[in-house]
């Protein structure tokens, strides 16, 4: 079976977490992706947060699968020329450098273009052009500089962010999406183009509801799903919602049995306007089926909070799995909170590989994160990420070097 995105040769001359997440994607659809390391150290996350002395960090291993590592200094004339002769041959360079790295390296887009017209260049940055468009950007700075933070946690709390790497591997995605794109482009083009994935505008993207939000609290003053509905106050921009859900199906996390030793025994439930009388049979309050305080959508946001309180005695006799059984017989929309010690093992991840187990030859065998998408007829088989440089001869000699070149270029590349 052939694979969704084989043929495509992708350079790949990332770093940290966000870019690496974008080629990772597309050499699981079956991109050939070289990633190209200074020699000697690599990607700065080979040595990152390090659980084994020596040895490549889960941090680089679990974004890196799939590719080959060439190492290479291009600052130097020889490791200039080999990258050339890379880019001639590639159909995609992604890089996430600082702004402006690529070009001190001399490596500009009318460079690239006279070498291979053809060729795709995207970069993720951390801000797109305007003030802040030459600053460094890691995850928690996009997600406070794209919405997500000032949105993110309790209206008597400070900002916060959120464990999701949505700056980071939420930006990947977006790159990836727009590479795919561009190459579909070029099909009747035949021409290449830049793309660009911004950290803050990709952030902002997934927090467009947010955005929604903003526009309806001007208009209206208020916003009834919200929990400073209706004792609080609304100031001037959306506040912080808590666990409040963000749609118009109000929602909250509460405890279940355990709770007072176990940080997750808690369910999320939404009190979606179609199984409320279910919900009402469930927790035993059948009066409020036919009570005109809680009968409709709109009276039920007056008490939003003793309703929850309500619920939440009866979760309190659960734990989270029976809880989750019972309401799911009543098509109740709800979910476990789970630690990542329960994803680890969850059979069903495990069973679509999602989460798969993979050897690796100085670490042993590790849990990663295997493709979210699955492609019917282009499977994802997902191999272990390379060791620094484990592949620069075999790339020298698909580049066309001889033997001897080979060699000698190895030394002078790696040295
Ligand atoms: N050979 C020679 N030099 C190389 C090289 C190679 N193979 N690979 C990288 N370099 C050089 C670069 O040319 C650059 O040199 P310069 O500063 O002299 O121009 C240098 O290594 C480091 O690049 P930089 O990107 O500035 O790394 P950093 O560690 O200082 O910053 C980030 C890291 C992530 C903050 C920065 O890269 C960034 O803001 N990237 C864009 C946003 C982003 O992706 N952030 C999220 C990361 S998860």
């Amino acid at each position: 079976m052939t694979k969704a995105l084989e043929g495509v040769r992708i350079l790949d001359f990332t770093h940290v977490q966000s870019g690496p997440t974008c080629t990772q994607l597309l050499a699981w659809f079956g991109a050939d992706v070289i990633k190209v390391e200074r020699a000697g150290e690599g990607d700065a996350t080979r040595g990152q947060l390090r659980d084994i002395p020596g040895v490549d960090s889960l941090y680089f291993t679990m974004l890196n699968h799939n590719k080959r590592s060439i190492t290479l200094d291009t600052k130097k004339a020889k490791g200039k020329e080999v990258l050339d002769r890379l880019i001639r041959e590639c159909d995609v360079l992604v890089e996430n450098f600082a702004p402006g790295a690529l070009d001190r390296m001399g490596i500009t887009w009318e460079h690239i273009q006279a070498l291979n017209p053809r060729m795709i260049v995207a970069s993720v940055k951390g801000f797109g052009p305007g003030k802040y468009e030459e600053c460094k950007v890691y995850e928690n700075v996009a997600q406070c500089a794209g919405g997500s933070a000032s949105t993110t946690g309790f209206d008597d709390g400070p900002p916060m962010v959120t464990g999701a790497q949505i700056g980071d591997s939420g930006t990947g995605l977006h790159l990836a999406l727009g590479i795919v794109a561009a190459l579909y482009q070029r099909q009747t083009t035949g021409r290449g183009q830049k793309v660009l994935a911004p950290m803050q505008d990709a952030v902002l993207n997934l927090c467009r509801v947010k955005l929604r939000d903003q526009q309806r609290l001007e208009r209206t003053g208020t916003m009834h799903e919200y929990p400073q509905y209706p004792d609080g106050k609304f100031g001037e921009a959306v506040p912080r919602a808590g666990n409040a859900s963000g749609g118009g199906q109000p929602g909250s996390i509460l405890r279940c049995k355990g709770w007072e030793h176990d940080p997750n025994a808690y369910i999320y439930f939404i009190t979606q306007a179609a199984v409320w009388p279910a919900i009402c049979k469930v927790i035993g309050e059948d009066g409020w089926i036919d009570d005109e305080a809680y009968a409709t959508p709109q009276a039920r946001l007056l008490h939003l909070k003793p309703i929850f309180a309500r619920i939440e005695r009866w979760t309190m006799t659960k734990d989270k799995f029976e809880a989750m059984d019972i309401l799911n017989q009543y098509d109740i929309p709800c979910g476990p909170i789970l630690s990542m010690k329960e994803i680890a093992n969850d059979p069903a991840l495990r069973a679509t590989g999602t989460i798969v187990e993979v050897d690796h030859p100085t670490r042993g065998r590790y849990l990663t994160v295997g493709n979210p998408i699955k492609l019917s007829d282009s499977p994802t088989d997902v191999t272990r990420s390379p060791l620094l440089g484990e592949h620069t001869d075999e790339i020298l000699q698909q580049l066309g070097y001889g033997t001897d070149e080979v060699a000698m270029l190895h030394t002078e590349l790696v040295v």
